[in-house]
């Protein structure tokens, strides 16, 4: 799930494939870039997926997969990357508050509450599920609440003006490289001059260098190197990067990217 959630288990991290090869074997040093076949996003079923979050509890624990300790670190991990950001920015200094941001699939609005109101002056939510957004309607900070996808959220036909800031966080794995794709490509116009994208997401420590699809929510966790790709595909250049420090060990890494575009 794009939720913190266990690596693989360290044997397929590292054995070699099983499967019968069709080309000389080759070292893991020389071993090329693959893609599987089907491709792990070709497995994504937004209603098998909602159906999973749905029936999920609305709760820190609940969106976080089980995981709600590592709330606090991850909020302020956020926290620092976003004020170092701003602290080298002449548009969104941090000496006064950013006017309008948007928390995207924002489940409880964990992020809304923890970080977001506090830095900005109103915080839309784009979130899905009806259930998790009850708990952050009508917040104090809170603007408009968008209960679609992100692939089916089409932020310039809303007419809400610029974004500051358009946080993304462990969902971005609900969405195919495609949709992912045309969605970072419809942002331009409502990111407002000098703003950020930041995506927040687990890396896939896959022993190929592959994504990995996890059926237990219908997502994929991508690696380091598909997001680099998805981000250029999409015409978007990475201005910050950063791992998330003090993970608990045995969980994904966790890496936040600051996009702008190009
Ligand atoms: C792991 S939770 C993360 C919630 C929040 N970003 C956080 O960090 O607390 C994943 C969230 O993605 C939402 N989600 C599921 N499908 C989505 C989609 N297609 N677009 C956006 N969000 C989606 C889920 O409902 C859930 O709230």
């Amino acid at each position: 799930m794009p939720s913190p959630k266990r690596k693989l288990e360290p044997d397929h991290e590292t054995s070699k494939p099983k499967k019968p090869r069709t080309s000389p074997p080759t070292t893991e040093a020389t071993m090329p870039f693959t893609t599987p076949d089907p491709p792990p996003d070709s497995h994504i079923n937004s209603t098998l997926a909602l159906s999973y979050w749905s029936s999920t509890e609305a709760s820190v624990s609940g969106v976080l997969g089980g995981f709600p300790q590592v709330s606090r670190i991850d909020l302020q991990g956020s926290s620092n990357f976003l004020a170092k950001l701003r602290r080298g920015s002449k548009s969104h200094p941090t000496s006064r508050k950013l006017k309008r941001v948007v928390d995207c699939g924002a489940g409880i609005g964990r992020i809304t509450e923890g970080l977001l109101v506090g830095v900005a002056e109103v915080v839309d939510v784009v979130e899905p599920v009806e259930v998790f957004t009850e708990k952050v309607k009508g917040k104090s900070g809170v603007g408009e609440v968008y209960n679609v996808g992100l692939e089916a959220w089409f932020p310039e036909r809303e007419g809400v003006g610029l974004y500051d800031v358009i946080w993304n966080q462990w969902c971005v794995g609900q969405l195919t490289d495609a949709q992912f794709i045309a969605y970072l490509k419809r942002l331009p116009p409502v990111l407002s001059e000098g703003g950020w994208i930041i995506v927040k997401e687990n890396l896939s420590n896959h022993y190929l260098a592959e994504d990995v699809y996890d059926e237990t929510d219908s997502s994929v966790t991508r690696t380091d190197e598909k997001f680099r790709r998805l981000f250029e595909e999409a015409g978007m250049k990475v201005v910050s990067s950063e791992l998330q420090r003090g993970m608990p060990k045995g969980l994904y890494p966790v890496r936040s990217y600051a996009l702008q575009p190009k």
